[in-house]
């Protein structure tokens, strides 16, 4: 196997509709893969487990040797203790599911913009799971919690795909320019998304209502008050994690069940099972397929050593689907026991939009589901982005 074109061939856009092959590659060939430009690759369960859980592991791009940026990230790739700092002022929305958190709340809203989504689902009618249903739910639900104008969307969107085109993984390109310049493109979008939120948020100012950006700025404790970069930078994490990912879940969850019919019939017929189903689609298809960490200092893992300051990829999606620990790892099983995958991360950075994503996929596909029943599919495989490590259709067409 040509370890040295792994994360080449992972990343191609040729490869984008169907990458499981390539990681079981991947697990054969070692718990970690040197590449040619020196990063490592990681993609067996325990390995990754481990690494997200060590201290010794960074996730600020700073730490980098090469390619390393001067600009500050969000808190998404800051370490502790300025991460847990961060994390804890700006969760607290979030609560755990039943809690009396705002997104719990929201439930509702939830419910009814899904009703109002699923009124254009009439027998005959040809639709984009995509443009008429996965994107708008989860970017109406962000622009009400944070509280940005959902007619603003074409001003964040174009803002949005800069940012995660920038951040995308990709194989050493330096050579080319290529990611230097979209390196420059990225912080000049985030500069601007964030100057953006940030005068919403002054607009707020005083006279609080009931969103995010008016709880940040108008926090009466001033230990517990962010500092005008800190709002931008969060701001700017949270539109694009509300944006970019549950779009992604929604969608596969669509194509997962219309591939596999009788998957579709049984959570027809049995609802109750959907939570669980949405667990293994976070599993089987999840919408983040790589991280990467940076080691602080060398050190062993599995028998290889990493070297300080080299960036490590951790294929998430590649864990998800190791034999080692998941039972026919690539069979799709709404009723898997244990299935404790890394469709959010784990460790200190484990997500925590995740009760608010799977309040939003449960309702959609609950409401999706009914009307899939003679449904199928005009294109398999549908049309990919183009991102490696926020991976999904652009479009998927299904004729009803
Ligand atoms: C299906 C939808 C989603 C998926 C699959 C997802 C996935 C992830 C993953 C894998 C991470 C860990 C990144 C790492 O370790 O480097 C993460 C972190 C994060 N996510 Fe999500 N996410 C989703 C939805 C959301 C939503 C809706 C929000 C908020 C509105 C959100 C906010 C965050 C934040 C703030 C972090 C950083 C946490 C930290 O660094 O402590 N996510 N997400």
């Amino acid at each position: 196997m040509d370890s040295e074109t792994l994360l080449a061939r992972i990343t191609d856009y040729a490869n984008r509709p169907n990458p499981y092959p390539l990681y079981a590659e991947l697990r054969e060939a070692g718990p970690v893969v040197r590449q040619a430009d020196g990063s490592y690759l990681v993609g067996t369960y325990h390995e990754i487990a481990a690494l997200l859980h060590d201290p010794r592991m960074s996730a600020d791009p700073r730490t980098r040797t090469r390619g390393a940026t001067a600009f500050k990230p969000p808190f998404l790739r800051l370490d502790d203790p300025e991460h847990h700092r961060l994390r804890a002022l700006t969760m607290r929305p979030f609560g755990p599911p039943h809690s009396p958190g705002r997104v719990d709340a929201m439930r509702g809203e939830i419910d009814q913009l899904t009703g109002e989504l699923t009124e254009s689902l009439q027998a005959g009618r040809q639709i984009d799971i995509v443009d008429d249903f996965a994107y708008p739910l989860p970017v109406t639900v962000i622009c009400r919690l944070l509280g940005v104008p959902r007619e603003d969307e074409p001003l964040f969107r174009a803002w949005s795909d800069t940012v995660v085109t920038a951040a995308d993984v990709r194989p050493e390109e330096d050579a080319t320019g290529d990611a230097t310049e979209r390196g420059a493109a990225g912080d000049q979008a985030r500069r601007e998304m964030g100057q953006y939120l940030v005068d919403l948020a002054e607009k707020r100012r005083g006279g609080p209502s009931d969103d995010m950006l008016s709880a940040f700025v108008n926090e009466p404790d001033p230990a517990l008050r962010l500092t005008r970069e800190e709002l931008a930078e969060t701001a700017v994490l949270l539109l694009i994690a509300g944006h970019e990912t549950t779009v992604n879940l929604i969608t596969n969850g669509v194509l997962t069940l219309l591939r596999q019919p009788e998957q579709l019939e049984r959570l027809r017929s049995e609802p109750g099972l959907l939570p669980r189903a949405v667990e293994e689609l976070l599993r089987y298809e999840p919408p983040v397929h790589m991280r990467e960490r940076i080691p602080l200092a060398d050190f062993d893992i599995a028998g290889t050593t990493v070297s300080q300051g080299t960036s490590v990829i951790l294929a998430l999606a590649s864990g998800n689907r190791d034999p080692r620990r998941f039972h026919e790892p690539d069979r799709f099983d709404p009723t898997r026991p244990d299935n404790e995958h890394f469709g959010f991360g784990s460790g200190v950075h484990l997500c925590y939009g995740a009760p608010l994503a799977r309040i939003e996929a449960e309702t959609a596909l609950g409401a999706l589901i009914p009307h899939l029943g003679t449904a199928r599919l005009v294109q398999d495989p549908p049309p990919y982005r183009q991102n490696a490590m926020l991976r999904g259709p652009r479009h998927l067409l299904v004729q009803l």
